[in-house]
């Protein structure tokens, strides 16, 4: 089996002003050697990007953005943010495809493979977001629904060039995760479908569970078979919670 090193990252969303940038320092501080064993990434705003990644020289934590342009050539597209941009500015990975742009500015799975392409073109890490409805898991249409996304939203090359996070739409912002074995089982179709996609480079890629990760559930989470790591909302805001998760994880002992 491929050993994959854990991957923890904090989605800071839209949250944050540069005094938070101080939270930074405090996580580098509280986790001390845990950043050898355990990819450590933080994704703030995009402002605060070039900012953050200032805050982290000489440091091992890594910053990412939560979204770039599908585009890889500069155009002349107001709004936009690029991946070249974004690395440019010192971040190594990139969120494509979160259930909050799937669903608040129609992303389609099409528009996120090219995003993470465009992602990969420019030598960031894209971490490709999927997951179910609470409707479409009553439905019993789990397995459809994440087996699609991760087959049509996967950038075109495999290994270890991209990640994925699994967070269940219903999962995130409140206080209920799947259970145990839900998220077992999911993750394990996430790693069949990618077999069949990419082979035996699919043990390379790594997995990660997201929604209402917080210090109390992390560490119970870490343990299940198949799962690499967490994407982390709210709980990464405040250094303390998000140190709390990294350093629950086995790996960072
Ligand atoms: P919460 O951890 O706040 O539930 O958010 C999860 C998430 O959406 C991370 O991308």
């Amino acid at each position: 089996m491929a050993s994959r090193k854990p991957l923890i990252a904090g989605n800071w969303k839209m949250f944050g002003r540069n005094t938070d940038l101080a939270e930074i320092g405090v996580l580098a501080e509280t986790i001390g050697p845990a950043v050898d064993k355990i990819d450590v990434l933080v994704c703030p705003p995009a402002v605060l990007i070039a900012p953050a990644a200032w805050q982290m020289r000489g440091k091992s934590l890594l910053v990412g953005g939560q979204d770039c342009s599908p585009s890889a050539a500069d155009a002349a597209k107001t709004g936009e943010v690029s991946a070249a941009m974004l690395a440019d500015v010192g971040a190594k990975y990139v969120i494509v495809g979160h259930s909050e742009r799937r669903q608040n500015h129609q992303e389609t799975d099409d528009l996120v493979r090219q995003k993470a392409e465009a992602a990969i073109l420019a030598g960031l890490v894209p971490i490709v977001c999927v997951g179910e409805t609470h409707a479409e898991r009553a439905a019993g249409r789990v397995a459809e629904i994440v087996s699609r996304q991760v087959k049509a939203s996967a950038p075109g090359q495999g290994g270890g060039t991209f990640a994925v996070a699994y967070e269940p739409v219903w999962a995130i912002g409140g206080n209920s995760t799947p259970t145990l074995s839900e998220i077992g089982d999911v993750h394990s179709l996430v790693r069949e479908t990618l077999t069949q996609q990419f082979g035996g480079q699919a043990n390379e890629t790594r997995i990660l569970y997201g929604g209402s990760v917080g210090p109390k559930n992390a560490g119970e989470i870490f343990t299940v078979e198949g799962v690499d790591g967490a994407l982390v909302g709210r709980a990464s805001l405040k250094a303390s919670d998000f140190a709390a998760i990294i350093l629950g994880h086995p790996a960072a002992v």
